[in-house]
């Protein structure tokens, strides 16, 4: 294992798309930022300079961070925002990982410029559970806005309203021929015939789950978020925000010239508006003699499932199995110390007095919750002030275990749909076997969440549609080979149970992965206690932790 060095000099740069031109707050001035590669086993340090006006972090989405939750990223909850003009070197080590994940800004909806894939390679003289592939290529999807985003979510926030939606989709920043004023701006993918390559699907967007598929071709996935999973066949896929898949793409043995459409679309099955576009990539064949004549668009399409294809999402969720063999097995947990029970969902605030709001059912704010409550992020970063034993009066431990108003999640919704705030969290002893149902509500609509764990991966053992009923699903949790991610979607109108053994010590971030939600306040945090050897402790801050 060596160290890699990377660093992250934050600054703007104007990127034009749709024939509109913003400055992007950039990594290094790309946009997507930068790749990151190491090898499982080595330690990375990213040193992050910020030289724009905005407050930044950066999140490592899915890296383990084994006892070094100071490099986590998360805004507030583990350390304080870097401001400008100021560094701090993220210093972590990948630990029993090998895929692709991604890292973002994690401080308001500054992911929507600043993102980027983490690729992390066997270790050296390890060879994939698959046929080496002949080239492998990242695929981002993310979103563009004409205006700030940032602008949109203030805005929001503010009158109480839902947020204006993006403006196009994107593959790796480029929103492609459907869009008007973008045909130049088109992700083309160049391939030989006859060969395998490794795609790395990252979505990056803030706000939407999106289906892909590339017309004729059929993808295996291989790896859902630097897990390893059974092999298993698809012409479409679904990935949430959070989510990365690595898929094997075979090209055709003659196809001189060929180009086929890729797609990417939503997956939308709540309230609300949302961005109900398309954007589109070429699969490019290369001709043999290296020229290539390609002028006109490709004609096949894919056909991508309609925006509410709920049934389509479960069964594709469903097809996901660790692999589970000697080489990697999957250590689910078989007892279970601690249940919790959350009910995840939107709902509304009051509207603060002598002002008009407009969110749902007349004068109210849109919110979202856990169990009700609607997290408040504090003003310093929880992470410090528990290990600093300054709690009191940033945050309390008394996280509710089990929904505090109890209703017929699929009945009908009730009446009140306030939500309460706080900044809540729950306290784990280490080595706690946990299992979490995680319920989706229907009090504003049924809606799909992807909740992401940030410190962890766990197990989804379970996962479906109603009311969950602890007398008779859980008879049916795979204990087996269940797939092991870090980001998993609470079905619309349905639930998912994970498990997972809490031995990593420190204060985890979990939120729903569309920022919306996030920004409403579907978001909590979960301590968990040291541990008794030297290594299942939290480490002091490094010197250079940034004050808030
Ligand atoms: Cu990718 Cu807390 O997020
Ligand atoms: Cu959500």
């Amino acid at each position: 294992a060596i160290t890699r060095q990377y660093t992250f000099n934050i600054t703007y740069k104007n990127f034009t798309r749709l024939c509109h031109t913003r400055s992007l707050v950039t990594v290094n001035g790309k946009f997507p930022g930068p790749r990151l590669v190491a090898r499982e086993g080595d330690q990375v340090l990213v040193k992050v300079v910020n030289h724009v006006a905005e407050n930044i972090t950066i999140h490592w989405h899915g890296v383990r961070q084994l006892t070094s939750g100071w490099a986590d990223g998360p805004a507030y909850i583990t350390q304080c925002p870097i401001q400008t003009g100021q560094a701090y070197t993220y210093n972590f080590t990948i630990t029993g990982q090998r895929g692709t994940l991604l890292w973002h800004a994690h401080i308001s909806w500054l992911r929507s410029s600043l993102y980027g894939p983490i690729i992390i390679l066997p270790k050296l003289n390890e060879s994939y559970p698959f046929k080496k592939p002949y080239k492998e290529i990242p695929i981002l999807f993310g979103e563009w806005f004409n205006v700030d985003p940032e602008a949109v979510i203030a805005q929001a926030l503010q009158t109480g309203a839902g947020p204006n939606v993006s403006d196009a989709y994107t593959i790796n920043g480029l929103p492609g021929p459907l869009y008007n004023c973008s045909a130049k701006d088109t992700y083309k993918l160049k391939v030989k015939p006859g060969k395998t390559y490794l795609l790395r699907l990252i979505n990056a967007a803030l706000n939407d789950e999106l289906f892909f598929s590339i017309a004729n071709h059929t993808l295996t996935v291989v790896e859902a978020d630097a897990v390893y999973v059974k092999p298993f066949e698809a012409d479409t896929l679904l990935i949430t925000p959070g989510q990365t898949t690595n898929v094997l793409l075979k090209t055709k043995p003659h196809l001189p010239n060929a180009t086929f459409y890729m797609f990417a679309g939503p997956y939308f099955s709540g309230m609300g508006s949302f961005d109900n576009s398309t954007t589109a990539g070429f699969l490019v064949y290369k001709h043999p003699s290296g020229n290539n004549h390609l002028k006109k668009l490709p004609s096949l399409k894919p056909t991508l499932p309609p925006t509410n294809a709920t049934g389509f999402v479960a069964n594709f969720t469903k097809k996901f199995r660790s692999l589970a063999n000697a080489k990697f097995p999957a250590n689910v947990p078989q007892t279970v110390d601690r249940k919790f029970f959350f009910t995840v969902g939107l709902g509304t605030h009051p509207c603060p007095k002598n002002t008009t709001c407009q969110g749902p059912n007349n004068n109210t704010k849109f919110a979202a919750s856990i169990n009700n409550v609607s997290f408040v992020l504090p003003s310093v970063a929880l992470l410090q002030s528990y290990f600093f034993g300054q709690s009191n009066g940033v945050f309390t431990s008394d996280f509710p275990q089990n929904p505090t108003i109890p209703f017929n999640y699929t009945g009908t919704p009730p009446n009140n749909t306030m939500v309460s705030n706080g900044t809540k969290t729950v306290v784990l002893a280490f080595n706690t076997s946990v299992e979490l149902v995680m319920q989706g509500t229907s009090i504003l609509g049924a809606e799909s969440h992807p909740l992401h764990l940030h410190g962890y991966n766990f197990f989804v053992v379970g996962q479906g549609f109603g009311n969950y009923d602890p007398n008779k699903d859980p008879s049916n949790f795979n204990l087996v080979d269940p797939v092991e991610r870090n980001t998993a979607g609470v079905p619309a109108g349905g639930w998912v149970a994970i498990r997972f053994l809490a031995d990593n010590p420190g204060l985890w971030f979990m939120h729903c992965h569309l920022d919306v939600h996030t920004s409403w306040g579907l978001r909590m945090a979960w301590i968990v206690l040291d541990g008794p050897q030297p290594n299942q402790k939290i480490p002091p801050p490094p010197s250079d932790l940034p004050k808030c």
